[in-house]
């Protein structure tokens, strides 16, 4: 079975159970400033996991492409990526545990879609504590399909509950799925999470909670069903595999490594790992970049993280002795040939993610050639005084040479400004016959230490506050970006589109397509067409309607729906005046006195083409 057929089976069995097929959504989450990426595919659909009314309906199924950099340190194994698709199914209050189980059993096992052998198919199943009881409902559903008790471990929260995706919101006990990848003769008699052979395939989670601010496990009035089958796993289990890599997912990225450094995939372990970073940490890197609300390598955010997966793949390349230049950008389009068909968005994008990364190699090559440079000059010499090297720095000065070493603080500045991990400094000092004594070192690492704690803390300021308590404040902020972004229009002109934004509970930012920076005067109009409006006491009401019909009724926003679904058009105004209206998933206030003032703090450049405005509301005086 294809890939390709995996995806369709999968959506096919769904909409058969009464599912509407969703599209993926990007891989940058909107107005949720506790994440940098979708992590799983119920990320985007927490409002409807809360209550709201999905388009689609009660029942959603899709493949959402999701990053994951939490796992980082596992990638470079067989089964850990850090881009990754998701198959998922969700109720939204309606099926729930029985249901949800026997059609994964179904969809795994039937000769009809999957066809799986049942004697390599295991189970976990909540244990119960004190916030929750044992999950006595999913396990004796597992029972009465044929598994044995000794095939359905009892696990604690640990292994079997997921969410809240932030600090707070929706989550409860789930069920995992494993499958034996070992040889089919000698599947054990019973489960055990920790073997390796056992490969978990698929999560059905029931969110039947909400983790409150205060650490509780509050009953949802609504009960769902948030599922999520790891696509890379199940294909290669499909396919008889036990390593992902070798699967079509990819094949054609390892080749294209196996031609670039001249070295067989499978044959050394450390060249083999390498491989496996560099297959992931590019197709990565080209989903993030080529996403509809692409991201180009920086500094900061999502652009850091774009560039540290392109940094560590070329660092990885130079050690299986890559040398032909632009080869990474040579592999991101291995990447995008694979999957354009699928995600038209690589295609459309092409050409901005070739450059990107193009880009980026050339600056972090730039950047390791000055560190080398660095090096030569920091580097200073070993006293005599120093036993550790006495002996060595006679017998060089015999040859004419001064012994020379690296000190703590050099050791963290190639680490930290020209990217030099440590393996690097290792090797390259070697090179050039430089010593590092161990307290350089422990220097370097403390330096370390404390720098990572200081960004760790600048870090967790920028992301506090939680998705799902997607409170009352992001609501208000959400809510006022529509108001701004009709007020926008009014005063600058149509040609003003949305280019991006994210929303904290203290701020709004908001980005959108302009050529010049804003006149005082043009700033100040737009805060008074906003706070008009707030005035005005208007109410937000929400209707679902075709993409055509919104297009027709004039509505602004992004048409990219794909597959006929419904999408919601939030309305600002009264039966005088509209003076918003704009296709959104929501969430907002109902009426607009809710907000208080509204103020512009801030309007810049970002980018060309694009300008950036940051603003607040403030209770009013
Ligand atoms: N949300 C669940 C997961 O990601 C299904 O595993």
């Amino acid at each position: 079975m294809t890939a390709q057929e995996i995806r369709r089976k999968y959506l096919e069995f769904f909409e058969s159970k009464g599912h509407t097929i969703i599209p993926s959504d990007s891989l940058i989450p909107q107005n949720d400033p506790t994440t940098l990426f979708t992590t799983a595919g119920m990320h985007p659909l927490v409002p409807y996991i809360m209550g709201e009314n999905h388009p689609g309906g009660k029942r959603v199924a899709n493949v959402q492409k999701c990053i994951r950099t939490t796992d980082i340190e596992e990638v470079g194994d067989t089964t850990h990526h850090t881009f990754f698709e998701m198959l998922g199914n969700w109720s939204f209050g309606d099926y729930f545990k029985k249901e949800a189980i026997e059609w994964s059993w179904e969809f795994l096992t039937s000769d009809q879609w999957l066809g799986l052998d049942k004697k390599r198919i295991a189970v976990s199943v909540f244990a119960g504590d004190e916030d929750a009881p044992f999950d006595k409902e999913a396990f004796d559903v597992w029972k009465n399909l044929g598994i044995s008790e000794e095939r359905i471990a009892k696990l604690p929260k640990k292994q079997n509950w997921w969410g809240p995706a932030g600090q707070t919101g929706p989550c409860g006990p789930d069920t995992e799925i494993f499958y034996w990848v070992g040889n089919p003769d000698k599947v054990p008699k019973s489960f055990n999470d920790d073997h390796d052979n056992w490969v978990e395939i698929w999560n059905n989670v029931f969110m039947q909670f909400e983790k409150s601010k205060e650490g509780k496990y509050v009953p949802l009035k609504q009960k769902n069903v948030d599922t999520g089958m790891g696509f890379e796993r199940i294909v290669a289990v499909m396919c008889g595999m036990s390593d992902n890599y070798e699967t079509e997912l990819f094949m054609n990225l390892i080749k294209k490594i196996e031609s670039l450094s001249r070295k067989s995939y499978g044959n050394l372990e450390n060249h083999t790992r390498s491989m496996r970073i560099i297959a992931d940490h590019i197709k990565a890197a080209v989903f993030i970049v080529g996403d509809d609300k692409g991201i180009a390598p920086s500094n900061t955010d999502q652009g850091y993280v774009v560039r540290r997966l392109i940094r560590r793949a070329i660092l990885h390349g130079k050690k299986m002795g890559i040398e032909e230049q632009n080869w990474t950008s040579l592999l991101a389009q291995v990447a995008i040939n694979d999957y354009k068909n699928i995600y038209e968005e690589l295609e459309r994008n092409e050409k901005f993610i070739l450059s990107a990364i193009e880009d980026e190699e050339n600056k972090f090559i730039k950047t390791l050639e000055k560190g080398l440079r660095e090096l030569d000059r920091i580097a200073v010499e070993v006293s005599l005084d120093d036993k550790e090297f006495a002996e060595k720095k006679i017998a060089m000065l015999q040859r004419g040479i001064i012994l020379r070493k690296l000190t703590g603080k050099s050791i963290f500045d190639l680490r930290t400004v020209y990217g030099f991990p440590h393996e690097m400094v290792e090797e390259v000092a070697q090179e050039r016959e430089l010593v590092i004594p161990q307290r350089e070192w422990d220097e370097a690492n403390r330096l370390f230490e404390d720098h990572q704690k200081l960004s760790r803390t600048a870090s967790a300021g920028k992301f506090k506050g939680g998705l799902a308590d997607a409170g009352e404040e992001t609501r208000k902020l959400h809510t006022a970006a529509h108001l701004m972004l009709a007020a926008l229009r009014k005063v600058l002109g149509d040609h003003v589109s949305q280019k991006g934004s994210n929303i904290t509970a203290e701020r709004l930012r908001f980005d959108f397509a302009h050529g010049e920076k804003l006149t005082d005067e043009q700033k100040e109009q737009v805060e008074n067409l906003v706070n008009n409006a707030i005035e005005k006491n208007f109410p937000i009401t929400v209707t679902e309607m075709s993409v055509d019909e919104a297009k027709e009724k004039g509505a602004v926003g992004v048409f990219d729906s794909k597959y006929d679904e419904k999408v919601k058009v939030y309305h600002i105004g009264d039966g005088d005046e509209t003076f918003s209206y704009e296709i959104c998933g929501g969430p907002h206030v109902t009426n607009t006195k809710e907000l208080g003032k509204f103020r512009i703090k801030k309007e810049q450049s970002s980018g060309a083409g694009v300008r950036r405005i940051k603003a607040v509301l403030v209770e009013e005086s």
